[in-house]
């Protein structure tokens, strides 16, 4: 008897192959990222505003990343950190080529190179390609979070006194109006703070379940595409910091092991 293929096993097959294109895509890039990191003599920074670095790494990261992928999307629209949106179909990819760059200036291993794919609002596919130090985390929708070939799971702590919480501290321009308040809300009532400098591989910690949640505000969608999916793929959850369904639009997150969830909105 001939074997009964879904539909749902078809989507997936060609989501499956998305992911390969864009391991394939990050790990090229990646490979020119390892012989520049930490030598800041081969980044050329430029400071796009006060504490916010480009370095000819992103750009360069970035033309690599767009010349292979456009290989194999070559009418869909890309929404990219270093270039002006490429306008094509309504299929979107996302790329932002080092998120962390201020830690890969600093010879910090907690870089990603981030891709994702956004479809009628929606993500599909995405990865967090680390090349220091060659992980990569990759998600489908409806097919499970990864770590190379690790799957992942969130963590299990229900108690938000047990937890560690990942967020960024705004520094230069991009404090808001109630962030130490927020800050000192959440430290009081959890075990602890933790911020990597990269809000994809903080995404990737509450996925793998080193942390139990991460919040931030003022984010890209670069940054977080990739990292929300992973967290849900996970068994995690992810919403606006109030609550609120997460939207491709919205650039406040929440993203936690699902039980922790409400008593973190409730303190902020
Ligand atoms: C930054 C990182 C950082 C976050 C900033 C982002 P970049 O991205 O994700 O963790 O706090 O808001 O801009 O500039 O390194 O790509
Ligand atoms: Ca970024
Ligand atoms: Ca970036």
């Amino acid at each position: 008897m001939m074997p009964l293929i879904t539909k749902d096993k078809i989507a997936k097959s060609k989501s499956y192959s998305t992911i390969d294109i864009f391991e394939k895509a990050a790990r090229e890039a990646g490979q020119a990222l390892i012989n520049d990191f930490g030598t800041i003599e081969n980044s050329q920074v430029k400071l796009k505003d006060v504490g916010d670095f480009v370095t000819t790494a992103d750009i360069k990261t970035e033309k690599i990343l767009l010349e292979i992928l456009q290989q194999s999307y070559p009418n869909a629209t890309y929404i990219t950190e270093e270039s002006e949106k490429i306008k094509g179909d309504e299929e979107i990819i996302v790329i932002d080529p080092i998120d962390g760059t201020t830690n890969f200036i600093h010879g910090i291993p907690f870089v990603g190179i981030v891709i994702g794919r956004v479809f009628e609002g929606e993500i599909t596919d995405g990865i967090i390609f680390n090349p220091i130090l060659n992980e990569l985390y990759s998600a489908t929708k409806g097919g499970g979070a990864w770590c190379n070939k690790k799957r992942l799971h969130v963590s299990n702590r229900n108690k938000m006194s047990n937890c560690i919480i990942g967020t960024s501290v705004p520094h230069a321009n991009r404090g808001y109006k109630n962030y130490l308040n927020e800050i000192d809300s959440i430290a009081k009532n959890c075990a602890g703070l933790r911020s990597t400098g990269s809000a994809a591989i903080d995404l990737s910690f509450v996925a793998s379940g080193k942390t139990d949640a991460f919040w931030q505000r003022n984010l890209k969608l670069w940054d977080i595409c990739s990292g929300i999916l992973i967290v849900n793929e996970a068994g995690g959850k992810v919403t606006q910091p109030n609550g609120k369904d997460w939207t491709v639009n919205s650039s406040d997150i929440l993203a936690s092991n699902l039980f922790v969830h409400q008593q973190i909105v409730e303190k902020l």
